[in-house]
């Protein structure tokens, strides 16, 4: 197909990487790590947030070109306001979206995909603010041919988010799969393998887990980070009781695998745990 030819292509278009360099740095001043950048990944959600705002503009604007082709005369102001609406409502979505861009780190494959559906975006933005404008001068001809020249943009923007969340599996939750159901306890290491400070990860019923022991105490979570599937074990401990992920630093608290900071937006898989003699137990929490 050559929507997905296009969408290859543009994965190896290294001539992008200069561009998705500079932008990735502006927004990354602009937007640092805390808790702004948190609520425009959705930590609060549980999941992105980017794919619930995008939807508002988008339904404006569907809206809008509902009202153009069936409307008649009398709808031209509902379609007008729906078109400048669906203009101002772009900016969290667009916020939300580089918010999650921009923490894609040495990923160059969707960085240079959203590099291009955020300037897909932008120009169908442009497209609907003209088509506002043509239509308060009173030119309904224009608004309506700009706002559907915007719509072709919002096609091509929507197959390469949608690429980007399922081909290449940004923003998926990398454990989705992985839920446990709490069984009964299951021999996981020699107490002696987990020493103070110190990651150690093992298979359990086929399940990657990392134990952790702080402050004499031992925690053990899901070793493959909910974000982009970096090995937790190989992340460092954080004197605030979180265990950081070696890629992009998300930061999961040891006591029950939930974000202490993202990009993550999924916590991890939580284990309890309880040492029986020399050896080290786990059970998987709800
Ligand atoms: S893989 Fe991105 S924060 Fe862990």
């Amino acid at each position: 197909m050559w929507w997905s030819t296009l969408a290859g292509k543009l994965e190896r278009a290294a001539v992008l990487d200069p561009v998705v360099g500079v932008a990735a740095g502006v927004v990354n001043t602009v937007l640092p790590r805390g808790k702004v950048k948190d609520g425009l990944h959705g930590r609060w959600l549980g999941h992105p947030l980017h794919p619930l705002l995008v939807a508002v503009p988008i339904g404006m604007w569907s809206g809008a070109l509902l009202l153009d082709l069936t409307g008649g005369p009398a709808s031209r102001v509902a379609a007008r306001r729906l078109v400048g609406a669906g203009v101002l409502m772009v900016a969290p979505s667009a916020a939300s979206g580089l918010a999650d861009w921009s923490e894609l780190g040495a990923f160059d494959k969707p960085k240079r995909v959203g590099l291009v559906h955020a300037l897909a975006n932008v120009t169908s933005t442009v497209l609907f603010g003209a088509s506002w404008l043509a239509r308060r001068r009173d030119d309904q001809e224009k608004g309506r041919t700009l706002a559907l020249a915007g719509t072709a943009g919002l096609v091509v923007s929507g197959y390469l988010g949608g690429h980007l969340a399922y081909s290449q599996g940004v923003g998926m939750n990398r454990n989705a799969d992985e839920q446990k159901e709490p069984v009964g306890w299951t021999d996981a290491a020699a107490v002696s393998d987990v020493g103070e400070g110190q990651l150690h990860q093992v298979d359990v019923d086929g399940q990657a887990v990392v134990l952790a022991r702080a402050g004499g105490e031992l925690y053990a979570m899901g070793a493959t980070c909910s974000h982009y599937g970096a090995s937790l074990a190989e992340g460092e401990l954080a004197e605030d009781g979180c265990l950081v992920c070696p890629w992009h630093g998300s930061r999961f608290r040891l006591r029950d695998g939930s974000v202490a900071q993202g990009p993550a937006t999924a916590p991890q898989l939580s284990y309890r745990v309880r040492t029986r003699g020399e050896r080290v137990e786990v059970q998987a929490r709800p």
